[in-house]
């Protein structure tokens, strides 16, 4: 396959849409019975982890569909957003709904794995919530760092705003905000932009929204800059973990934990990027800080959308 994605020739929107590439269609489509009877089972794939849960797919693949995979796997693993969002809608049709994009990604994950080099790959499983104050925008930074995200079900007009905001945009947003030292700012970056061999999203997430210091300024500068992209269901977005940051606005009602799919693994790109190499001093100023942090309860550290945000940001209007 030459290209997974293909782009969406709208001039009435101010953003860059791409599609699913008339060839992927095809394939996709010839794939939706297999898919659509596969059943997915949760494992624990990084025991050490919280965050290591992946849906893994019961099944013995037939060729084709093993070839199929195969073929989409390597156009993930090919593909260079380097520093460009990649932005998507229109990724479900026909037969081709939330159960069969569970099973693609599942079957995926596995197959991202493989003979490739990647360390880790995971269609990771969303909490669902029964009231929900959105979540920031962040970086998950998990080892694996593209994130492949697909709005998959919502209620009509949950009013859940998908947030991005570019790494160059938040460096500007922190450049701007006077009472954040020099320090951390150049922390969050190092953390944002380079590898790690252990998950980070706590130290970042800390750094810039637990702290009485700078953290409201922050908010505000970050709110100037964010794009807010009214959700629908098929939308999503492929990115470098990082050098996006992602979040959203409360939805109205329930979060259902099959509204987003999420698809996290590390492809030629990331693989070549430099572990990040924080000095003693960035260490110890880290630990400080994370000391000084008040934890609501061991499951802020989950990654899951359950994450109380609102409650740490009251003046937040992320809503
Ligand atoms: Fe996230």
């Amino acid at each position: 396959m030459k290209q997974l994605f293909c782009t969406i020739n709208d001039s009435s929107s101010e953003y860059v849409w791409n599609t699913w590439s008339d060839e992927a269609k095809s394939m996709l489509k010839n794939m939706t019975n297999e898919l659509s009877g596969i059943v997915t089972k949760v494992e624990q794939i990084e025991p050490s982890e919280q965050y290591g849960l992946s849906y893994i797919a019961n099944t013995i693949m037939t060729p084709n569909l093993n070839s199929s995979i195969k073929e989409i796997a390597n156009c993930l693993y090919m593909f260079k957003p380097s520093e460009e969002i990649v932005l998507l809608q229109d990724l479900l049709f026909d037969d081709f709904g939330a159960s069969e994009l569970h099973a693609l990604f599942s079957l995926l994950s596995a197959e991202l794995c493989k003979d490739r080099s990647c360390t880790i790959s995971f269609h990771s499983p969303i909490e669902s919530e029964t009231a929900d104050q959105g979540f920031p925008v962040h970086a998950d930074l998990f080892c694996s760092r593209v994130l492949f995200n697909v709005i998959s079900f919502m209620d009509d007009n949950d009013g859940g705003d998908i947030l991005l905001l570019s790494n160059q945009q938040l460096q500007k947003a922190m450049k701007d905000c006077e009472d954040m030292p020099a320090r951390a700012k150049n922390i969050i970056i190092k953390l944002l932009t380079n590898r790690s061999h252990k998950d980070k999203f706590n130290e970042v997430f800390d750094l810039m929204y637990r702290q009485d210091s700078w953290s409201y300024e922050l908010i505000q500068k970050i709110d100037e800059r964010l794009m807010r992209i009214p959700t629908k269901v098929g939308m999503g977005y492929l990115i470098i973990d990082g050098l996006w940051l992602h979040g959203r606005s409360a939805i109205r009602g329930p979060v259902h934990s099959k509204r987003l799919q999420r698809l996290v693994f590390d492809n030629k790109t990331t693989l070549s990027f430099p572990y990040v190499n924080l000095s003693a001093a960035d260490n110890e100023y880290i630990d400080e800080l994370l000391k000084k942090t008040h934890r609501l309860n061991k499951k802020s550290k989950s990654k899951s959308l359950s994450f109380k945000a609102k409650s740490i940001l009251p003046n937040s209007n992320i809503n």
